[in-house]
């Protein structure tokens, strides 16, 4: 397990809505430096809008969020470009370029901030390989996204979210669609990667088994701001039956299906 730290993230009175459906009406919660953090929650609670207003692809209505001192709602969208950089987001959707082959994909972030940081082609070609080795995929830079499994493609993803070297990385559903081994090398990978490169880990997941196989803690997402926060023995200890529902996999009375079918 890496050091915990001192808070890195703080969301403080955060309020976000779409139209007038209300995301967040009060989200506190402080990420430490460190720490892999899960975040639960159901279907469209708000998880990867979180993620999303952590990185500026959303903006929040109200509340503030620091990022190592840093009031990320203040910054304008140059800034941001250094944020980032610092913040390594996996989508859900573990999204490459198609028409790049792997070894493009990985580089692509590098390029892109090759301005900040000068890479010669070389290094850049080394810090490819070596991010492909980190996921356990060596050698694989000429396949193209097409050729790969689904688990594959989420490697490939999380190698090219490394290799800018972010001091922390958002896992939005790593493990989503893939079958146990897979699902059990994505978490191990997740792990290792804390472990090799003293990085905070946020990681979204529906995965019970996950979020307590790799999470210092958690933090359970409901009605708008955080029901719980704590490890994962605080979880398993909670008598919350949205808590208990959500750990347990069991629908709340009445969206069960006879009574669904009843209706
Ligand atoms: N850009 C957007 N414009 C309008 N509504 C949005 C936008 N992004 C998200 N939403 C809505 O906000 C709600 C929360 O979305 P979000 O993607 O954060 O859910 P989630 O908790 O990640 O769910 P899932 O587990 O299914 O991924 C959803 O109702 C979604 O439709
Ligand atoms: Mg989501």
């Amino acid at each position: 397990m890496t050091e915990i730290g001192e808070p890195l993230i703080q969301f403080s009175g955060v309020k976000k809505r779409f139209g007038t459906k209300i995301i967040y009406d009060n989200l506190d919660l402080t990420i430490v430096k460190g720490e892999t953090l899960t975040i639960l929650g159901g279907s469209g609670v708000g998880k990867s809008v979180m993620l999303k207003m952590l990185i500026g692809l959303l903006t929040p209505d109200a509340g503030s969020i620091v990022f190592d001192g840093i009031e990320l709602t203040k910054l304008g969208a140059h800034a941001y470009g250094d944020i980032r950089r610092r913040i390594g987001y996996l989508f859900q959707s573990a999204a490459l370029f198609d028409s790049l082959n792997v070894g493009d994909n990985v580089a692509y972030g590098l390029r892109e901030h090759q301005a900040v940081k000068r890479m010669t082609d070389d290094e850049i070609h080394h810090r490819v390989g070596a991010s492909l080795e980190l996921v356990g995929l060596p050698g694989v830079q000429e396949m193209m996204p097409s050729d790969l499994s689904g688990g594959m493609r989420k490697r490939v993803g999380l190698a090219r979210c490394i290799a800018v070297q972010p001091e922390v990385i958002l896992y939005d559903e790593p493990s989503t669609g893939l079958d146990p081994i897979n699902t059990a090398r994505i978490n191990n990978l997740v792990k290792g990667i804390a472990d090799a490169l003293h990085i905070t880990s946020v990681v979204v997941t529906h995965d019970m088994g996950t979020a307590f196989d790799v999470s210092d803690r958690l933090a359970m997402v409901h009605r708008g701001r955080i029901l719980l926060q704590g490890t994962p023995d605080v979880f398993k200890a909670s008598n919350d039956p949205n808590i208990r529902n959500f750990i347990l996999g069991i629908a709340p009375p009445g969206e069960d299906v006879a009574t669904l079918l009843a209706q």
